[in-house]
C-alpha cells in the first residue's frame, strides 16, 4: 500500500472527526494532519482515543493562518477540506464568521495547495447550495443544478465551491468536490435537529419543531458519508464533483422527529411547534446515481438503523454531550425566542 500525507481540516468536528477514525482504521500507513481552530464545534474529546498515535498529528490553528498553513501543507499529498461554520441557525444570527471561514478560509488553503503543489485538494460542501425545492415535487438536485443559496451559511459554502472550481480552472489545482446532504451520527454537535432532539429526550425535555414541520432534509448516516468521500478520494475524477445522499423517499422533520420518539419510547406530546427558521429552505432530495453508478458507492445504513445506532450513543455518551449543551446556552436562548 502506498503511504500518505493527509491534511485533514475541522477534523475535530462532527463529520471531520468520524472521518478520522474511518480514514485510520482502513488506511494505518497514511500520516493525518488534523488542522483544526477548536471553535465551539470541535472537540478534542470526539479524538481522545487517538491521543498518542504518532501518524495522527493534531494541529490547533485557523485555516484563515497563512504563514501556518502554508508552513503545515509542505508534505501534504491530500487535502481533504471539512473546517466551515456549519449551523444554518448561527448563520442567521451572525453572518460575519461565516464568510471569513468558509470563503476566506478556503482561499488560504487553496494557495497553499497549489504553492506546495498538492495531488488532490478535496472540497467538502453541501447540498444547500442548490437551494430549496418544492415540497411535493419530485425534483432532486443532481450535478448539473444551478446553485441558488438562500441562507448566509449556504451563500458562504456556495463562495467556497466556485472558489475550488475556479483554482482548478484557472491555476490547474487537481481537485474534487462532493454536495452531501444532512449527517447524523456519532460526535454531532447537539445544536442540530437529531442530536438536539436525542438529548432533549433524555432529559424529558420537548423536541422544538420549526413552522409546520413539514420541510423536508435527506438523511444520510455519518459513516456512509466517510464511505463515500473516500470512494471519491480513491477513483474520483479530477475535476469532478460528486452528490452525495441517503434516501429516495420524501421524510419530512416531523415525520422523523415521530420515529426517533418511537424509537425513544416517548409520546408525540413532546413536540413543541416554534417559530419558523427565517428563510427556512423547504425541500431538499438528492439524486446520488452519479457517485453509484461512477464509483459504486451506496448508503450501508438506513435511517431507521442509523437512527437506532445513533441513540443507543447519545444515552451512552452522556460526558461527550453534556458540557456541549451547556456551553450554548447563550445561543439556545438567543435562537429559540418565542417570537421571530
Ligand atoms: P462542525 O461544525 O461539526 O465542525 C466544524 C469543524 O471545523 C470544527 O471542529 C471547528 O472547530 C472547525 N473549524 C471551524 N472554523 C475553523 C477555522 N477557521 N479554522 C480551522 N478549523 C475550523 O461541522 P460538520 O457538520 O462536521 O461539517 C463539516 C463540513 O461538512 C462543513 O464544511 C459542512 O459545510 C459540510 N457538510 C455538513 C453536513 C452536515 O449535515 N453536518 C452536510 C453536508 C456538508
Ligand atoms: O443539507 C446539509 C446541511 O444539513 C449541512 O450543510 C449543514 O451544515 C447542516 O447543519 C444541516 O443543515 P440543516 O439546517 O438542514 O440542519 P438542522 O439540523 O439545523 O435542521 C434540520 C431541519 O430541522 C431543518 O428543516 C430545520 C429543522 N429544525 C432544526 C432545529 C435545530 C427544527 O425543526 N428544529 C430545530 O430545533
Amino acid at each position: 500500500m502506498t503511504k500518505q500525507t493527509l491534511l485533514v481540516t475541522g477534523g475535530a468536528g462532527f463529520i471531520g472527526s468520524n472521518f478520522v477514525h474511518y480514514w485510520m482504521k482502513k488506511n494505518p500507513q497514511d500520516t493525518i494532519i488534523n488542522l483544526d481552530a477548536l471553535t465551539y464545534a470541535g472537540n478534542r474529546e470526539s479524538l481522545a482515543d487517538l491521543e498518542g498515535q504518532q501518524n495522527h498529528v493534531f494541529v490547533e490553528g485557523n485555516i484563515i493562518d497563512r504563514e501556518l498553513v502554508n508552513k503545515i501543507m509542505a508534505d501534504v499529498d491530500t487535502v481533504v477540506h471539512f473546517a466551515a461554520e456549519s449551523h444554518v441557525d448561527r448563520s442567521i444570527l451572525n453572518p460575519d464568521i461565516f464568510l471569513e471561514t468558509n470563503v476566506m478560509g478556503t482561499q488560504v488553503l487553496l494557495d497553499a495547495a497549489l504553492k506546495n503543489k498538492v495531488k488532490r485538494f478535496h472540497h467538502i460542501s453541501t447540498d444547500e447550495v442548490f437551494g430549496s425545492l418544492e415540497l411535493g415535487s419530485s425534483e432532486k438536485f443532481n450535478e448539473h443544478t444551478p446553485y441558488d443559496p438562500r441562507s448566509p451559511y449556504s451563500a458562504a459554502k456556495a463562495g467556497s465551491d466556485h472558489l475550488v472550481r475556479a483554482y482548478g480552472e484557472t491555476y490547474g489545482l487537481p481537485f474534487t468536490l462532493t454536495n452531501c446532504s444532512n449527517n447524523y451520527g456519532e460526535y454531532h454537535f447537539p445544536e442540530k435537529l437529531f442530536p438536539l432532539a436525542i438529548t432533549n429526550l433524555i432529559d424529558g425535555l420537548k423536541v422544538p419543531v420549526y413552522g409546520d414541520g413539514l420541510n423536508v432534509r435527506d438523511w444520510l448516516y455519518v459513516q456512509d458519508h466517510c464511505s463515500a468521500i473516500d470512494r471519491v478520494l480513491t477513483d474520483g475524477k479530477d475535476g469532478e464533483t460528486y452528490l452525495i445522499g441517503g434516501l429516495t423517499k420524501d421524510i419530512s422533520n416531523l415525520e422523523v422527529v415521530k420515529m426517533i420518539l418511537s424509537l425513544m419510547n416517548k409520546s408525540e406530546a413532546e413536540i413543541e411547534f416554534i417559530a419558523d427558521r427565517k428563510g427556512h429552505d423547504r425541500r431538499y432530495s438528492v439524486d446520488w446515481t452519479k457517485i453509484n453508478r461512477e464509483l459504486g458507492w451506496e448508503p450501508s445504513v438506513d435511517l431507521e438503523e442509523g437512527l437506532r445506532r445513533t441513540i443507543a450513543w447519545y444515552e451512552n455518551n452522556q460526558a461527550w454531550w453534556r458540557p456541549l449543551k451547556e456551553q450554548a446556552k447563550d445561543f439556545f436562548k438567543a435562537n429559540y425566542k418565542k417570537e421571530n
